[in-house]
């Protein structure tokens, strides 16, 4: 049978906007969405990686929350396999089975660790002997309300000196700066192909489905949930990556 491409066309057609889902039809195109439509994505997964690799501790878990096609985990799999360590444990979990199916198929390659795929709410999921837990531009799409029990949730999952990576869309502590950074953005979406109907359509389809945090409000929830230090480790425009250290 002949392989669908995989561009991102989700919202070029006409007709009602629902809201944004991780459906088939974005998890077939997810890659491409992702590189065009997250400023330096390839960058961002790089330095994750680095980090990962840097706190990781035998005998531990790494968890990728949200982990969609499984980019983070098959990078970290690529890094370990290039050293020759073989004895670590990658969890990545995602409430979307398109999702997962498209990990499971990137992760293939990648059978020398302990590499699974859990399709699951992270509401309901455990996090125990974690080294490093990721939540690569995922936290953005939990519930607000559930946001602070999640993080505190990883906090207790994870061991003395583990760390806590993540990315998101931020808004910035004045609205002006925040319309400016957004415009910026959409320009760059303009630049990697995307049409203004496009642009308008996921927009719309993203309301209240992505509900982004200042980046102060970002930090303190880290901060309440126990976290000692949390830095910014990436930052453009209206996008920002945090690493948050557990030292208690
Ligand atoms: C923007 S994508 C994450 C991108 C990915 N981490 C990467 O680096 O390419 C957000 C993912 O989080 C998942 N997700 C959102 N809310 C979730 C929840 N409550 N439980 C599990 N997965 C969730 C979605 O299905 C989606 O695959």
């Amino acid at each position: 049978m002949e392989e669908r491409e995989r561009v991102d066309r989700v919202f070029t057609g006409e007709g009602e906007i629902r809201p944004f889902e991780f459906n088939e039809n974005v998890a077939h195109v997810f890659d491409d969405m992702a590189e065009r439509s997250i400023p330096w994505y390839r960058e961002v997964q790089r330095m994750i990686t680095t980090l990962g690799l840097t706190f990781y501790r035998q005998g531990s878990n790494i968890y990728d929350l949200g982990c969609s096609t499984g980019t983070t985990m098959a990078l970290l799999s690529q890094a370990f396999k290039e050293r020759q360590i073989e004895d670590y444990r990658i969890i990545g979990i995602d409430n979307s089975e398109p999702m997962c199916h498209e990990a499971r198929e990137k992760l293939r390659p990648y059978a020398q660790g302990d590499v699974t795929v859990q399709c699951a709410d992270l509401e309901e999921t455990a996090i125990e002997n974690a080294s490093v837990v990721i939540m690569n531009y995922t936290l953005q799409f939990v519930d607000p309300l559930s946001r602070e029990d999640l993080i505190k949730k990883i906090y207790k999952g994870l061991n003395h000196n583990g760390v806590l990576i993540v990315s998101d869309k931020t808004l910035q502590s004045h609205t002006d700066t925040s319309r400016i950074f957004i415009d910026n953005y959409y320009h760059m979406k303009r630049q990697n192909g995307y049409s203004e109907m496009e642009i308008a359509r996921k927009r719309e389809a993203l309301e209240n489905v992505l509900i982004p945090y200042r980046v102060e409000e970002e930090r303190d929830l880290f901060l309440k949930s126990g976290f000692e230090g949390v830095d910014l480790f990436f930052t453009w425009f209206n996008f920002s990556s945090f690493i948050c250290l557990k030292k208690g």
